[in-house]
């Protein structure tokens, strides 16, 4: 038996970790033990119980407002000792969190191979996002597996000179799960108008805190008076720098719906209802293109080309006017509108956990 240790700190952590956890848990080779630092606490249990997984071992580590170098010296303390009592034949984490790069920073030390879900994503600029960007280098120099989603993600990694036999091309987790979950529809128990087109937010970078911020509540506020027949749905991120900006600038309109993070399934039904997303997630810009939605992304980088290439993803940044005019073409025109609503899916084909096990299965000399 090799025993592996999942690592899950974040929502997204958690969505896209559970389908690997299922699938590893099916594995008679492997003893599979689910650490979550609780990084994030309510978004991260939200998820944890939709797809029935219960931590073993739970590190509690979200604090209010927490501040970067607190967070990791908590992860990196929490995640040491526990690795010492576990004693892992390998860990796997997922994405670009500071719960990520601790974790490929505590096994390193350990001297446990470690496997990262998600790898080989790049903007090649440290303050974009931030301060992701950095935690990725830091998994992808320390990782001995590479699991990336496409074929760009692998060229990046073979660019900064991680060898080929290390790179698995096997999509993204995130389209598993999202395939699990979007099979089934949902009712969703919030008022929505249904003559009004939808429009979904998110947006919780912290690059984007303050003005950029304020900015893209303005073009929101712009936009309800552009188009009578639009109704915004914003489920807001529950980090204190979100909060207070969000309900200040929208709390009051009559066609803003501001609400608590949605569960995933819920959010999921959501993206399928609404016309048009705006965010700076990660997820969200994975998911809805395989959903037929058009997204426009708050960043002004993304390390997720593909569906940009694609045209179904276009990136506005966090400039008020450029917001606007990109969200009223799709507003005012059906044809422009109809080649952003193309259901592709150029993350993934919901096999991904599938092939991350079967890597691990003939790498840890577990072939059955
Ligand atoms: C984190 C990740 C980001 C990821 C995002 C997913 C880092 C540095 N950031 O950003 O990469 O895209 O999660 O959502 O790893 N909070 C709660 N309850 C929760 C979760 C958060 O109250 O369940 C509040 C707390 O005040 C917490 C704050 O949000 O201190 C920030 O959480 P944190 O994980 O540091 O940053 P996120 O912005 O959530
Ligand atoms: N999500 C959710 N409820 C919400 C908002 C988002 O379940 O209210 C899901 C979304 O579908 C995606 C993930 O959370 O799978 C993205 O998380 P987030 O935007 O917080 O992080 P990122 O992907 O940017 O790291």
């Amino acid at each position: 038996m090799k025993h592996i240790v999942c690592i899950v700190g974040t929502r997204p952590e958690g969505i896209k970790m559970a389908p690997l956890i299922k699938a590893l848990k099916c594995e008679p080779w492997a003893r599979v033990t689910v650490l979550a630092t609780a990084q994030h606490r309510h978004l991260l249990d939200q998820v944890l119980s939709l797809f029935d997984i219960c931590p073993d071992v739970d590190l509690d580590i979200m604090r209010p407002n927490q501040t970067l170098p607190e967070l990791t010296s908590r992860l990196i303390s929490g995640l040491d000792e526990k690795f010492a009592e576990l004693n892992p034949d390998v860990v796997l984490a997922q994405g670009d969190t500071t719960t990520v790069m601790a974790a490929a920073m505590v096994a390193f030390y350990r001297r446990v191979p470690f496997g990262h879900v998600e790898a080989g994503l790049r903007t090649h600029d440290l303050d974009n996002p931030f301060p992701e960007e950095m935690n990725r280098l830091v998994a992808g120099r320390l990782a001995k597996w590479h699991f990336v989603p496409t074929h760009r993600s692998r060229e990046n990694l073979l660019r900064e000179g991680i060898a080929d036999t290390a790179i698995h091309v096997t999509g993204n987790t995130v389209i598993d799960a999202l395939l699990e979950v979007a099979a089934t529809n949902r009712t969703l128990d919030i008022p929505l108008d249904l003559d009004k087109r939808l429009i979904l937010v998110t947006a919780h970078r912290r690059e984007n805190f303050g003005e950029p911020f304020r900015a893209i509540c303005r073009a929101i506020l712009q936009l309800l008076d552009l188009y009578p027949d639009i109704e915004v749905m914003y489920p807001v991120h529950p980090n204190p720098n979100v909060q207070s900006v969000a309900h200040e600038l929208l709390g009051t309109h009559s066609r803003v719906l501001l609400c608590d993070p949605l569960d995933y399934a819920p959010f999921v039904e959501a993206q399928k209802r609404a016309y048009l997303i705006l965010t700076d997630s990660g997820g969200v810009q994975e998911e809805a293109p395989a959903l037929g939605k058009p997204v426009l992304v708050l960043r002004t980088e993304t390390e997720r080309p593909e569906a940009v290439d694609e045209g179904v993803v276009r990136l506005v940044g966090t400039d008020e006017a450029l917001i606007v005019a990109e969200a009223s073409r799709l507003l005012d025109s059906q044809s422009a509108y109809g080649e952003m609503a193309r259901g592709v899916s150029p993350y993934g084909d919901g096999q991904a956990s599938e092939r991350i096990v079967a890597v691990l299965r003939h790498e840890l000399g577990a072939a059955r």
